[in-house]
């Protein structure tokens, strides 16, 4: 599968002969799986048409702020569009386009739409070689690569002008290349399958009321964000929450009860590479679900409950290639606890978190965490944004698996 499938890639066009190339660009594009959008310049209409690239990328195609014949017009968002885009790619880009990158002269909708994107923008340059070779667009390549774009270098060959050498646009193949190599580069974690338990449980005592905890998903859900953004494929089993998922590499398994969470978690365990469970599962469920709700009478009211199978110790036990990650919610002799659960669990690490910290724990943004692996190594972190600790836990498995 290409990394490009399900990106949304902005296509930007500006005016040299190379142009026409973009319909073959667009049609990689496509085929790769990818949704895209073209934003050109005025004068990059003389080299193809919009209705060639509209046809091909399947929607429409902007190339000014808007359109002046439609006394009706709309504001043509570059804003949104760069928004909306996981990466650009502005190609072919001429000697003019860049140095307008560069100063900022924002004066078409590809520039306003350029200077407002927050995705990795790619550059293919298209010019004549003596152009390619000038000071001038050295000096726009060069500051373009400093303010973090990457330049996909023009090749060699016959040029528009009759002359021979440096400055043609990349073969689409080629740039379609680039820009997969690039990304894969930045997805250490592509191909491997993580299996991430979020969230809390919650165990029916009738049909209006549970038992629960305060679990939000943010921790789980932040750990699934986190490897999907190094290229993994994520299924996140997650109890009752109000946290959404915005990586299309993630599939969220919505789950209730603890009863659930154990099946989805053993039917997706084989395949898995990694098993993350930052859910607080309840220990505990009511032995018997009443049909109705129940009545207020008595001054007490005793429910009894029976044990939840452990999913994680469960997995523990038939793990075969998986690295197991548990989590462990403690409020005295924490590290001793945490331990007892690596080995009770059979684990390859467990983040230890403490309700006795400030910031850490269920509800928050925030985390601070111990991690501690099967050898007995610990490592012990600051309060942090549940995010980073996230980004942590993430790099701490790549380090240990690859
Ligand atoms: O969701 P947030 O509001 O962001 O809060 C995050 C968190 C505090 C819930 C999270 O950081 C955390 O600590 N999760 C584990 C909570 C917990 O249930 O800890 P535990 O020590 O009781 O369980 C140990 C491990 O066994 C956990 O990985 C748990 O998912 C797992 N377990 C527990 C019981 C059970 N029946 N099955 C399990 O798999």
């Amino acid at each position: 599968m290409s990394i490009l499938r399900d990106k949304n890639i902005l296509l930007g066009v500006s005016a040299g002969i190379a142009a026409y190339k973009t319909a073959s660009l667009v049609r990689l594009f496509i085929k790769a799986g990818a949704q895209v959008q073209v934003v050109m310049t005025p004068a990059s209409k003389d080299f193809v048409t919009p209705l060639t690239l509209s046809t091909l990328s399947k929607n429409p195609v902007f190339s000014s702020f808007y359109d002046e014949q439609d006394e009706n017009a709309v504001w043509n968002n570059h804003v949104e569009l760069a928004l909306w885009a996981d990466i650009m790619i502005i190609a072919p880009a001429t000697a003019n386009t860049l140095a307008k990158m560069v100063s900022g002269d924002c004066d078409n909708l590809l520039i306003a739409t350029y200077l407002s994107a927050k995705c990795p923008v790619y550059i293919a340059p298209a010019m004549d070689l003596d152009m390619y070779k000038h000071p001038s667009t050295i000096h726009s390549l060069q500051s373009l690569t400093s303010f973090g774009n990457l330049i996909i270098p023009a090749e060699s060959g016959e040029l528009a002008s009759g002359l021979s050498g440096e400055g043609r646009m990349a073969e689409p193949e080629n740039i379609v290349d680039f820009i997969t190599k690039d990304l894969e580069g930045q997805s250490p974690l592509l191909n491997k399958k993580f299996l991430i338990t979020a969230g809390p449980t919650y165990e029916a005592i009738d049909p209006v009321r549970f038992i629960g905890n305060h679990s939000s998903g943010k921790m789980g859900f932040e750990i699934a964000e986190a490897a999907a953004r190094l290229g993994a494929q994520v299924v996140l089993v997650s109890g009752p929450t109000n946290c959404k998922a915005s990586d299309t590499l993630i599939k969220v398994i919505p789950v209730v009860s603890a009863e659930e969470m154990y099946m989805v978690c053993h039917q997706y365990f084989y395949e898995a590479d990694v098993m993350i469970a930052s859910a607080a599962v309840a220990d505990y469920r009511p032995k018997n679900i009443a049909d109705q709700k129940i009545k207020k009478q008595e001054e007490t009211l005793n429910i009894e409950l029976i044990k939840n199978k452990d999913i994680l110790q469960s997995l523990g036990a038939i793990k075969e290639k998986q690295f197991l990650v548990g989590f462990a919610l403690e409020t005295e002799n924490e590290i001793a606890n945490a331990k007892a659960k690596i080995k009770k669990k059979n684990l390859d690490l467990i983040v230890l978190n403490s309700l006795q910290d400030a910031g850490a724990g269920f509800g928050v943004d925030t985390n601070k965490v111990t991690f501690i692996d099967k050898d007995g190594q610990i490592e012990t972190l600051p309060l942090k944004s549940k995010e980073a600790v996230a980004n942590d836990l993430i790099a701490k498995i790549i380090d240990t698996i690859l």
